[in-house]
């Protein structure tokens, strides 16, 4: 995907991911043996020594050191100087970079250059090449051998065996990025990809017949009498999910193929990759050998942001959405591989960062919990595709750019902190710990939803992040989480437009809210079953029971700009979305109604007590999701929990003892009455647009 494009989807989210977030539970359990609580975040560069005169290594690895730096992250695209012919190895560069590397005191993460295969690799074997409808692809660009080639993935073991039998014993090599980036590719079309996924359907489904009823192939006479008939072509919905399931399948059997191959000869080093939000999204969660998550995240293409200069500073909530959804995923163990040091070269435009912008995404990785922060990348390009493309320093190699200095800044203070560092402190306020909740998250419902739009209005991704915003502005931590996870440790439950579900997941939430949890639905949940089909009982009827609603009795959604009206808690709100029109069950509040058209005074939001705990529906989507805040305010109130009133852009997260504000807003924020009696060591009470306040000994 353009990068631009890549940006534009994931702008706002981390979060439109794994498809079943299940990732690698057994794992991740142990993540946390890498690394030392009492360091907080380590802090890391790429390096690309293969780019530079090797008489200059020895002074940027120096430079690196003195400038704060930790670790360095090296060999990501090198694999044609590590195998410049094939079965030829010279690790003679690297072994000298590496030495030099600990020369300097930095420790090391290397990686798998998978990504970019040599010339030869891709003459001598062209099958390995990806092949997609309307696309080609060929040497020159990256990633562009296919995931699902066995040639390639056999290639590719080899090359890595020989790296790790050298560095996997190395002490100064602390960890392993696989590939770069993986990302699923529904589009392949080559024939070897298609016999695998006729087999992936095969092994799912047992007999065609299945599939054929899995896929509703009824319709429209699509059945099939074999799975040898399967193509990839397809107006089938269903089959859609299948295939980008098989896509996240493939993906994630080329990452666990290459851990599995690094775990096997090395020792003491953690093995992760790099994943970007949305387009890595149907592989996460399927890979079942990596230690943890790793994640990327440019935070300027020039647009988003709050008030006139908000697009040098990026969304507020764009890394933190991107912590919570990657650290439930290992036990609370992320990194983030790559955070832009200053301007990038591919945005629509790539404006100069605010300055202060640098440190403030990095105090914002941070604040999330990451074990490490690594900035991509620390020369400027003189050559080659990403030139204008900032680093630490410059492209004479020497000068520190402003975004080098943030870097400098932010790791002296980390240092800072490192010594106040007390690990028996509580970690964060119980009043904080109070509002925790949990947004469910499936990718595969996002899929679903991309392809069943109904309205030209309808946005998945800002219908999440209304909600989660609202969170977030409640000063709630929050985590993202699949169907799957263990609810228990959350007071507050939210799935938003989960459009499919199974009995199974109604059951687990009803259980949940019994025992005390409050359950929030919002529009279009439980439409479906897993495959996408409607189920055969009254629209929407799998959750009558759980959510107290009698009958759904339509879905509306307006035109253009035209709003509707919706009367709750003794206020109007506008809808003009999605709308959905219930007759409630006896014992069933409502919560609000529809003031227009033929269905005024009738149901929009449901609301029910179940066991020791209640279940919500919000049955709209409403403007600047002004509804949608009431009830959530109205759920935790009954619940006995206070929330704060943050306004936008403003950002309060807790780790590890220490308390942290960060200010993406475009006014001065006063935090005198959440610091209270808190002791501050970096900041002040008074943040201006991109300050950071950190305190400790917080009130609770
Ligand atoms: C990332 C990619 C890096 C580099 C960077 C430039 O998405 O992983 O290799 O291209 O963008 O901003």
């Amino acid at each position: 995907m353009a990068k631009v494009l890549k940006f534009a989807v994931l702008s706002f989210c981390a979060a439109f991911i794994a498809s079943k977030i299940t990732f690698g539970a057994e794992n991740s359990t142990g993540a946390q043996k890498f690394f030392k609580d009492e360091d907080l975040t380590l802090t890391g560069v790429y390096y690309y020594p293969e780019h530079w005169e090797e008489s200059q290594w020895d002074r940027d690895l120096r430079n690196i050191k003195s400038l704060g730096f930790e670790f360095v992250h090296m060999a990501e695209f090198a694999w044609y100087f590590l195998e410049p012919e094939e079965g030829k190895y010279d690790f003679k560069w690297l072994d000298k970079a590496v030495a030099l590397a600990k020369k300097n005191d930095l420790k090391i993460v290397l990686c798998t250059s998978t990504a970019t295969p040599p010339a030869w690799l891709v003459r001598k074997y062209p099958e390995v090449l990806r092949k997609e409808f309307n696309a080609r692809y060929d040497h020159g660009a990256r990633q562009h051998c296919s995931n699902s080639s066995q040639k390639y993935k056999e290639i590719s073991l080899k090359m890595i065996n020989a790296l790790v039998e050298r560095y996997g014993n190395d002490t100064a090599v602390i960890g392993w990025q696989i590939d770069n980036e993986p990302f699923a590719r529904p589009n392949e079309i080559s024939e070897e990809a298609r016999k695998r996924f006729q087999d992936f359907l095969e092994k799912k489904y047992g007999y065609i017949s299945k599939l054929n009823d899995a896929w509703g192939a009824r319709f429209w006479g699509q059945m099939y009498n074999d799975f040898s008939q399967i193509g990839f072509y397809s107006h089938n919905p269903h089959q859609y999910l299948d295939m980008m399931r098989f896509a996240g399948t493939e993906t994630a059997e080329f990452l666990d193929i290459q851990a599995e191959a690094i775990k096997s000869k090395s020792k003491n080093q953690w093995v992760t990759t790099n994943f970007v939000p949305t387009i890595s999204a149907p592989a996460i969660g399927r890979c079942k050998n990596l230690d943890f998550t790793s994640y990327t995240r440019y935070m300027i293409p020039g647009y988003e942001g709050l008030g006139e200069k908000g697009f040098r500073l990026g969304s507020a909530f764009s890394i933190s959405y991107a912590n919570d959804f990657f650290r439930p995923l290992s036990n609370g163990v992320y990194g983030v591989m790559e955070l832009q040091p200053g301007q990038v070269n591919w945005g629509y435009i790539n404006p100069i960062p605010m300055p202060g912008a640098v440190r403030l995404w990095l105090w914002s990785v941070w604040s999330g919990g990451s074990k490490f922060i690594c900035t991509y990348r620390y020369r400027e390009p003189i050559y080659g595709s990403e030139q204008y493309h900032y680093g630490v320093v410059g492209p004479d190699g020497i000068t520190t750019t402003r975004g080098g200095s943030e870097f400098s800044k932010f790791i002296s203070e980390n240092a800072q902190l490192r010594k106040r560092y007390n690990p028996s402190a509580q970690k964060v306020p119980q009043s904080y710990a109070s509002r925790r909740a949990a947004l469910l998250y499936s990718a595969e419902n996002e899929w679903e939803l991309s392809k069943s739009k109904q309205s030209n209005r309808w946005n998945t991704e800002q219908h999440w992040r209304g909600y989660y915003e609202i969170l977030k502005s409640f000063g709630a931590p929050v985590d993202i989480v699949s169907g799957e996870a263990d609810l228990s440790k959350y007071r507050f439950v939210i799935a938003p437009a989960y459009i499919m579900m199974d009995e199974t997941l109604v059951k687990k939430l009803r259980a949940y809210a019994e025992n005390g949890g409050n359950l929030i639905f919002s529009i279009r949940s439980g439409y479906m079953d897993n495959n996408g089909r409607l189920y055969e009982k009254p629209f929407g009827g799998l959750l009558y029971d759980l959510t107290g609603a009698k009958r759904l009795e339509e879905f509306d959604m307006l035109p253009g700009q035209k709003y509707n009206r919706i009367n709750a808690f003794g206020k109007t709100f506008e809808w003009g979305v999605w709308a959905e029109i219930f007759t409630p069950s006896e014992n069933t509040e409502v919560w609000g109604r529809y003031a227009d058209d033929f269905y005024a005074g009738k149901a929009a939001v449901l609301h029910r007590k179940l066991g020791k705990g209640s279940v919500t529906y919000v049955g709209a989507q409403s403007k600047h999701f002004a509804l949608e805040r009431e009830v959530l305010k109205k759920v935790y109130s009954i619940a006995g929990v206070n929330v704060l009133d943050l306004p936008q852009g403003v950002v309060l997260e807790y780790r590890d003892g220490f308390g942290i504000l960060l200010n993406y807003s475009d006014k001065t924020f006063d935090a005198s009455s959440i610091i209270g009696n808190g002791n501050i060591i970096i900041g002040s009470n008074k943040l201006s647009t991109a300050d950071v306040t950190i305190w400790d000994s917080f009130d609770n």
